[in-house]
């Protein structure tokens, strides 16, 4: 038996814009994890999606099915036929919830899969078999997702760019509230896409003071200087309510985590749904956690995101 898994992750600044070339910041959330567990069974790959009570062959499953696409994917990388095994998977990442739970889904599959043919994937390998999935579901996406889960650390990424891991100064405690309204990337994507073809300068001018609050977040995280990103994800927040993302249920969250003593509140992820993020101080957790409950959050979880590596997570020019 072989299992691999792969953590959850928050877009800290940047998310949206990041799909036009500009910067985000990005962080793991290594306690909410999707893990694939694989064993020898007779008759060709079974594909058990354990919490979504799904169970199908992988010779009979259509293109798009996301566990199939990247089992696909997997043993054409490796060069290998479809093993006589069942994987199955199990997830504590909410769907639709703007938590990388797809991208993290896949990158625990192929890992796994990997190892039970003998390969060990590095994060590189991992990564861009997970955005071949990406991109059947998400249409265009940055990249973002997939990079971050399978490198398990912070990053500051640019599409097309090599990711960079940046040094966090000072650890700092994120909530994380669920609205419980599910979220769809794709359709909020398209809707930005929409508006940017429709009114191209304003849209230029916010993608632009977007990409610049993610390199200023990463000056302040570097520093450690956390008060002074509170502000920077507040005006982040801001612009992406600008973009037509938000919705009255994330505006009440965002409203009820500051009010509570939050340093600041945005959505994150694609939104029209999904989660917001509140960066506390540790005195002020407990009651911000009860805030975002009060103001209808289906589920309040808490990361403390820290630097495990500090180092470029790829050498090399940029
Ligand atoms: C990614 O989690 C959210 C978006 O930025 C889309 C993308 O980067 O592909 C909205």
């Amino acid at each position: 038996m072989f299992e691999r898994s792969a953590p959850g992750k928050v877009i800290l600044c940047g998310e949206h814009s990041v799909v036009y070339g500009y910067p985000a910041i990005a962080v793991p959330v290594g306690g909410l994890r999707a893990r694939a567990q694989i064993e020898p069974a007779p008759g060709g790959l079974r594909l058990l999606a354990a919490d979504l009570d799904e169970e199908f062959w992988l010779r009979d499953a259509p293109v798009e099915q996301p566990l199939a696409a990247i089992a696909r994917l997997t043993l054409e990388q490796l060069d290998a036929v479809e093993p006589d095994a069942v994987l199955t998977v199990r997830s504590e990442l909410p769907i639709a919830a703007g938590l990388g739970s797809g991208a993290a889904v896949s990158v625990a599959v192929a890992r796994a899969l990997a190892a039970f043919l003998g390969h060990e994937l590095d994060a590189e390998a991992a990564s861009a078999l997970a955005y071949e999935v990406e991109k059947i579901h998400h249409g265009t996406p940055s990249g973002i997702d997939n990079t971050v889960i399978a490198w398990e650390q912070p990053v500051y990424f640019v599409k097309g760019a090599t990711p960079e891991v940046f040094t966090i100064g000072a650890p700092f405690w994120l909530l994380i509230a669920n609205s419980g309204i599910p979220s769809s990337t794709r359709e909020a994507v398209r809707r930005v896409r929409q508006r940017q073809d429709a009114e191209p300068a304003v849209y230029a001018a916010y993608f632009a003071r977007m990409g610049q609050l993610a390199y200023e977040a990463r000056q302040t995280i570097t520093g450690g200087d956390i008060r002074a990103l509170g502000p920077l994800l507040d005006e982040n927040h801001a612009l992406l309510r600008q973009l037509g993302v938000s919705l009255p249920a994330l505006e009440r969250l965002v409203a009820a985590a500051r009010a509570a003593g939050a340093l600041g509140a945005k959505l994150t992820g694609g939104g029209m749904g999904g989660n917001v993020i509140a960066l506390v101080r540790v005195e002020r957790k407990a009651a911000v956690a009860e805030a975002l409950r009060q103001a209808g959050a289906v589920q309040v979880w808490e990361t403390l995101v820290e630097n495990e590596h500090g180092t470029q997570i790829n050498a090399g020019e940029r």
